[in-house]
């Protein structure tokens, strides 16, 4: 089994009278890329800057390689590398400079520490030209070289593709998954997009108004995800059909004149009709829709259920 490099515990995020982050726990290990997948407003940002130090915790635990953030803050921010806003770059200078500047803030960073981390992100060539001239996925590379400086055991990146066209997401996608399997980082990058983090990430899990439905492997969340069919159910009395179904499969129905239109587990579909026809609720036609992951995604997310375990 892997070495567990972070070890979140019940966080919790109170914002006034909000719970911005609610009971989260989860563990990333050592040499994997850890997904952390949810729609605007979740709680990611929340949840990552407690972990990197840059938000106080309501309630909860974080070890970082072992260390208490609470009780040993500066042993545990040390093993953790991350661009939790923008990189933090000058500018005028170029590249190299910049990551001397940086590396002067720390003890013992040598110059082939500095270059050791340039080629780890490919950045040889262009190191010397300005932060000016470089483009977004070029400024990322540098942010990450910056922040791998100090030797950390896990790169936490807050949504690092914004903004990046699919050729610098592409490379991004390469690279921070060399970063985890070659080399042995733990990499824990937030996103809002499914199908990004498919390609990119070992584990997932799924936050949504703050809570984190599970972790899951990509396969296993494919798995899950498809495993819900929509439901277009035309009836003789659609408004008694929507009542019925609310009330006896805890679910929200969308009703359109007489149809009747919602998602549910595959293998309810036959309860369905069956519960209708114990109401004597006559069914025209029915029309059973395969979802895509996506949406099925945005529906699990949007309605902030727990029902998926
Ligand atoms: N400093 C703050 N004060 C009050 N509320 C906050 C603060 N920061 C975040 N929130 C609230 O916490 C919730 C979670 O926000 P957060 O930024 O963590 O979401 P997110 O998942 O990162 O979303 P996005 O995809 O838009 O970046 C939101 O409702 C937000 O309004
Ligand atoms: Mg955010």
């Amino acid at each position: 089994m892997a070495e567990v490099v972070l070890d979140v515990q019940n966080l919790t995020k109170v914002y006034g009278e909000r719970k911005s982050v609610d009971n989260v726990s989860f563990q990333v290990y050592a040499g994997e890329v850890f997904g952390f997948l949810g729609p605007n407003g979740a709680g990611k940002t929340t949840t990552i800057r407690m972990i990197s130090g840059l938000a106080s915790v309501t309630e909860g635990e974080i070890f970082i390689a072992g260390y208490s953030i609470r009780k040993n803050f500066k042993k545990a921010v040390s093993c953790l590398g991350g661009i939790i806003e923008n990189p933090e770059m000058y500018k005028y200078m170029t590249g190299y400079d910049n990551m001397k500047y940086y590396a002067s803030l720390y003890n013992g960073i040598t110059e082939d520490d500095i270059w050791e981390v340039v080629k780890l992100v490919k950045m040889e060539n262009r190191i010397h030209e300005k932060v000016k001239k470089y483009s977004l996925g070029m400024r990322q590379r540098v942010g990450i070289a910056q922040s791998l400086l100090h030797h950390p055991r896990i790169l936490i990146l807050d949504e690092p593709t914004n903004g990046l066209d699919p050729a610098g997401i592409h490379e991004m996608r390469d690279f921070l998954k060399m970063l985890a399997h070659e080399r042995g980082y733990s990499v824990f990058i937030s996103s809002h997009i499914l199908t990004e983090m498919q390609l990119l990430c070992d584990r997932v899990g799924i936050i949504a108004n703050g809570r984190l439905l599970a972790v899951k492997s990509m396969d296993e969340w494919t798995e899950a995800l498809s495993d819900t069919v929509n439901l277009k159910i035309t009836v003789d009395c659609p408004n008694r059909a929507k009542a019925v179904i609310e009330e006896e499969f805890k679910i929200d129905v969308v009703l359109n004149k007489n149809l009747i239109n919602f998602t549910i587990a595959a293998e309810l579909v036959q309860e369905i009709s069956k519960t209708l026809a114990r109401h004597e609720i006559a069914i025209m036609s029915m029309y059973t829709g395969e979802k895509s992951l996506e949406e099925t995604f945005l529906e699990l997310t949007s309605k902030a259920g727990t029902d998926i375990k």
